[in-house]
């Protein structure tokens, strides 16, 4: 590792010195995630906070990020002092002096020093900018911090007059990504478009789902993504209809389609991923019909991502393509408008069409402000994932009994329109079959 390189810190330092501008004065006071126990004395694989790590690409537990602002901000880094004892165990630490020449931090500090330092540090600003109302015991070290300040105005000192929320301006930024951000997306979606066509082909009547979840890892560790950006779904029959399965212990059956929704985290970044397919290679007359109408209805979403559109246009783009089939497959009576009108096709369609992705794979960002949809702007990254859910009930013809339909892509929105990241992944019926057949 080579800590001095000044190149790696770069996207981090740029990110920190916009939002200094964009908050003017005060103080950020932004910590990461803590470790969590799992059961007795192992904890779950430490995952920083996404907003943490996008101001100082800072990966150790223990850290807290501080930007006094100003004319001249000071970035500050307090984390972990380096602890030889504790290496051997558990390997290294950057500690204070190394940290602050690796990620191109103004001072760095022994996180032990946190109290001591924050009451000076917010002594006379007027305002403090944190993360309100996410940790019950933040939110009482925060106030702790004031009241220390408080008590001593008698000695000159003023004490900050607001505590804001510096997540709505930090999320803000993270929606539009930047160079270096999309540089790691489009690795990590063609990462994740790999490891669904190593599903596709390793999948045959007999295996069990965990046996192709375990392809979907396989692939992402050998490329370097060390997690799943969350946990796989590989979901078979009827399975697929339940629509964040996680049970992944059946077997595969001649005639099931499987639905696998995955995606690597890669350097943070989420991809997010779903493929249907059936397990023999060859698709049922009506798992076509169902699966070439998803298929028809993300097609008319992915169109309707551009630059200018609302974030619900796309929504709607798929719905009605959806709606107009239901009703030719005999799923839904009447006209398209009335169906979307009483909403009866939600029975088979019941969730969004997608949602940002970024650090976070449901990432931070509104959709909506003052009561209206957000407008797509070029840098917004989201997903496209309609589907068609059957379970069996009065009214439902018996071919499409428990057929569970999704498909989903990463789509960058751009200046000219959109960019799909995952474009990789096969989806056409005749690619997904040939893809099975490996
Ligand atoms: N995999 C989570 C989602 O599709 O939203
Ligand atoms: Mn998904
Ligand atoms: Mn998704």
């Amino acid at each position: 590792m080579k800590l001095e390189d000044p190149h790696r810190s770069r996207p981090f330092r740029r990110r920190r010195t916009a939002l200094a501008g964009r908050l003017g004065e005060g103080i950020v006071i932004l910590p990461t995630a803590p470790e969590r126990a799992r059961n007795a004395d192992s904890h779950y694989d430490y995952r920083w906070d996404s907003s943490f790590f996008y101001l100082t690409g800072f990966r150790e537990p223990e850290a807290v990020l501080v930007i006094t602002l100003g004319r001249k901000p000071r970035e500050i880094l307090f984390c972990r002092e380096k602890n030889l004892e504790r290496e051997i165990w558990d390997g290294f630490r950057f500690g204070p002096d190394l940290a602050r020449q690796a990620f191109g931090f103004d001072e760095a500090h022994p996180v032990a020093d946190l109290d001591a330092k924050m009451v000076e540090l917010i002594a006379d600003q007027p305002v403090i900018h944190t993360p309100v109302g996410a940790d019950p015991a933040w939110d009482s070290r925060v106030t702790g911090w004031l009241n220390a300040v408080r008590a001593k105005v008698r000695t000159g000192v003023s004490a900050p007059a607001e505590i804001r929320d510096v997540r709505a301006v930090v999320h803000d930024m993270r929606l539009i990504k930047d160079a270096h951000e999309l540089g790691i997306m489009r690795r990590a979606a063609e990462i994740s478009g790999a490891a669904h066509v190593r599903a596709m082909a390793a999948a045959t009547p007999g295996r069990r789902e965990y046996e192709i979840e375990a392809e979907l890892l396989h692939e992402f560790l050998r490329n370097g993504a060390r997690a799943p950006a969350y946990g796989s779904i590989v979901a078979a029959g009827a399975n697929a209809c339940v629509l964040h399965y996680r049970e992944n212990t059946a077997e595969l059956r001649k005639g099931d389609l499987l639905l696998i929704d995955a995606g690597c985290e890669l350097e943070s970044y989420a991809a997010d991923i779903t493929r249907t397919f059936p397990v023999d290679g060859k698709f049922t007359a009506a798992q076509k019909d169902v699966y070439e109408l998803v298929l028809a209805a993300q097609e008319a979403a992915i169109k309707a991502v551009k630059p200018g559109a609302a974030f619900i246009d796309y929504h709607d783009a798929a719905t009605r393509v959806l709606v107009r089939g239901l009703i030719d497959l005999k799923l839904c009576k009447g006209s398209v408008d009335k169906v979307l009108a009483d909403e009866s096709y939600k029975r088979f369609y019941m969730h969004r069409t997608g949602h940002w992705l970024g650090l976070d794979v449901h990432d931070a960002g509104d959709y909506m402000r003052k009561g209206k949809w957000r407008k797509l702007q070029p840098g917004m990254v989201l997903t496209v994932e309609p589907g068609c859910y059957i379970r069996p009930g009065p009214g439902v013809p018996r071919h499409f009994w428990n057929i569970g339909v999704r498909i989903e892509d990463d789509v960058l929105v751009t200046a000219k329109g959109r960019e799909i990241l995952t474009a990789g992944c096969p989806k056409r019926v005749a690619d997904v079959e040939a893809a099975v057949r490996g």
